[in-house]
C-alpha cells in the first residue's frame, strides 16, 4: 500500500504521494503541490530536496555507506580497476574481460586531440589555474565535435562517452604541461589509462619515462574513490546543464567549474594549503582549531564536514590508510601527514566538531598522497575531475535517458512591488 503525506495549509488539506527508494529512503512527491495549493517549497542549498531518482550511487550519510551500482566502495577500491569502475558507473554492470578490452580499444580510437586545440591552450597565461583551463578546453571540444549526440542512438551515445573519456584525460594533463612550459604529450595507445595519465603528465622528450607501478596503483584507487557521489554540487550542475539538452562536453565543462570551488572539489587544494600554513606557523594545530570554531574568523578546517556524511566519509578512511602505505613505500616523510592526523584526532574529540558531526571528508587526506606522488597542488582538483568524469557521464546519460524535464527551480520574490517609472536623472 503506497504511503501518502498529508499537508494542511491555508485551511486546505491535501494528500501527496510518498515515494520510497530501493534502500528505503522516502520522499514526499510535490509534483502537484503548486497546482493543488498555489504554494511552492523553499530550500536554499537543497538540503532537504531531491532533484531526481537515480540508480547509480547510493550513500548513507549517517552510516558512512557509499556504493556504486550496489557495490561497496571498499570492495571496488580493493578489487576493481578505474576503467572497470568507469564502465560499471556508466553502463550499470561490471564488464566482462571482453567488454572491458573492447571499451579500452574504443576509447583508444579517440585519444588523439585535434592539434588546433593547442592554439586555445596557447592563449592562456602560464599562471592560469588548471581548472579554469580544463573547463575552457572541455567546452572547446564541442567546436571539434559539433554534432549533437543523439542520446536515443546507442551507438552515438557510446561513441560520445568513449570520446569524452579519451580526450578529457589528455587535455587535463595539458593544463599542467602548460603551467610548466613543457611540450604537450600525446596519449600512448600501447599503455593503460592511468599509466597514460602519468606519462602524459611527466614524460619529457629529453629521455625515457616509465611510470612507477606503485604510483599508478595508488592513483587508480584514488580515481575510483572519486568516481561518483550522487547529487553533489558539480554532478547536479552537469545534470542541470544537460537538462536543457546542451551537449555532453558543455555539461562536463560546467561540472568542472562547479567542482573548482573550495567548498567542493577545490577543498583538496585548500586542505594542503591549510596544512602547509599550519606547518609554517610551527604546527600549532590548537591555534587553527580555535580559528575554525571562531564565528568571527572566516577560517574553516578544510577537508572537514560534509552536507550528507554525518559520520566518517568512507573514502577518507580508505585514503588515510593509502596515504600511510604510499608514503611508507615511497619513503616519503611528509610532516604535514602528522599535522593532518593531529588535527583529525583533536577534531574527533572536540565538542564543536562532534556536536556538528564534522568528520574528515574525501578531500582531507587525498592531497597528501597527490603531493607524495609528485602532483603539484593546483592540479589536485583536476585529479578530482579525472576521477569524477565517469560519474558525471553516467548521471548525464541517466538524466537524458529518463527524459527528465529542463531544470528550472521556482523562487519567492521579495523585491519591490509595482512602482511607477520616475527617472532619477
Ligand atoms: C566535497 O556533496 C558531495 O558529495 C561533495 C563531495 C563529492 O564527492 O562530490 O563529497 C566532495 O565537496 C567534500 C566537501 C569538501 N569541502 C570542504 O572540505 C570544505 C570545508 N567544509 C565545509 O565548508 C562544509 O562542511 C561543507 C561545505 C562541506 C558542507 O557545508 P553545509 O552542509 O552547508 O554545512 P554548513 O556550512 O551549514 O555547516 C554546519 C555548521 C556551521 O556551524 P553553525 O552555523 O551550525 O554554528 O558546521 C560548521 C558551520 O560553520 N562547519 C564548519 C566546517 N564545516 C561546517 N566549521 C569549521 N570547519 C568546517 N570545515
Amino acid at each position: 500500500m503506497s504511503k501518502i503525506a498529508t499537508l494542511e495549509v491555508d485551511g486546505q488539506k491535501i494528500e501527496l504521494p510518498v515515494i520510497t527508494g530501493s534502500e528505503n529512503e522516502s520522499a514526499v512527491d510535490i509534483n502537484k503541490l503548486r497546482d493543488l495549493t498555489g504554494f511552492i517549497t523553499l530550500d536554499p542549498g537543497y538540503k532537504n530536496s531531491g532533484s531526481c531518482t537515480s540508480e547509480i550511487t547510493f550513500l548513507d550519510g549517517e552510516l558512512g555507506i557509499l556504493r556504486y551500482r550496489g557495490y561497496s566502495i571498499e570492495d571496488l577500491a580493493e578489487k576493481a580497476s578505474f576503467p572497470e569502475v568507469s564502465y560499471l558507473l556508466i553502463f550499470g554492470e561490471l564488464p566482462t574481460a571482453q567488454q572491458l578490452a573492447q571499451f579500452d580499444a574504443d576509447i583508444k580510437k579517440h585519444t588523439l586531440v585535434n592539434e588546433e586545440m593547442k592554439n586555445i591552450i596557447d592563449g592562456f597565461p602560464k599562471t592560469a589555474h588548471p581548472m579554469g583551463v580544463l573547463s575552457a578546453l572541455t567546452s572547446a571540444l564541442t567546436a571539434f565535435n559539433p554534432k549533437a549526440v543523439n542520446v536515443e542512438n546507442e551507438k552515438e551515445m557510446y561513441e560520445a562517452i568513449c570520446k569524452t573519456i579519451a580526450k578529457f584525460l589528455v587535455i587535463a594533463t595539458w593544463t599542467y604541461r602548460k603551467t610548466m612550459g613543457y611540450p604537450l604529450n600525446y596519449y600512448d595507445n600501447t599503455k593503460g589509462y592511468v599509466e597514460n595519465f602519468m606519462q602524459l603528465m611527466f614524460r619529457l622528450p629529453t629521455g625515457p619515462y616509465a611510470a612507477n607501478p606503485i604510483i599508478v596503483n595508488a592513483l587508480d584507487k584514488l580515481f575510483i574513490l572519486h568516481g561518483d557521489h550522487e547529487q553533489n554540487c558539480s554532478t547536479s550542475t552537469v545534470r542541470m546543464v544537460g537538462s536543457s539538452h546542451a551537449g555532453l562536453f558543455a555539461s562536463i565543462s560546467a561540472g568542472v567549474s562547479a567542482l573548482w570551488g573550495p567548498l567542493h572539489g577545490g577543498a583538496n587544494q585548500a586542505v594542503l594549503e591549510m596544512l602547509e600554513e599550519i606547518n609554517k606557523d610551527g604546527g600549532d594545530t590548537d591555534k587553527f582549531m580555535a580559528k575554525a570554531k571562531d564565528k568571527n574568523d572566516p577560517f574553516r578546517l578544510m577537508g572537514f564536514g560534509h552536507r550528507v556524511y554525518k559520520n566518517f566519509d568512507p573514502r577518507a578512511r580508505i585514503i588515510k590508510k593509502a596515504a600511510d602505505e604510499v608514503l611508507n613505500t615511497l619513503g616519503v616523510d611528509d610532516p604535514i601527514l602528522a599535522i593532518a592526523k593531529k588535527l583529525e584526532a583533536a577534531a574527533l574529540v572536540d565538542e564543536y566538531f562532534v556536536s556538528r558531526k564534522l568528520y574528515p571528508n574525501v578531500d582531507f587526506y587525498s592531497g597528501i598522497i597527490y603531493r607524495a606522488l609528485g602532483i603539484p597542488t593546483d592540479m589536485f582538483t583536476v585529479m578530482f575531475a579525472i576521477g569524477r568524469l565517469p560519474g558525471w557521464i553516467a548521471q548525464w546519460k541517466e538524466m537524458r535517458e529518463n527524459k527528465e524535464p529542463i531544470g528550472r527551480p521556482r523562487q519567492i520574490y521579495t523585491g519591490h512591488p509595482l512602482r511607477e517609472f520616475k527617472s532619477n536623472k
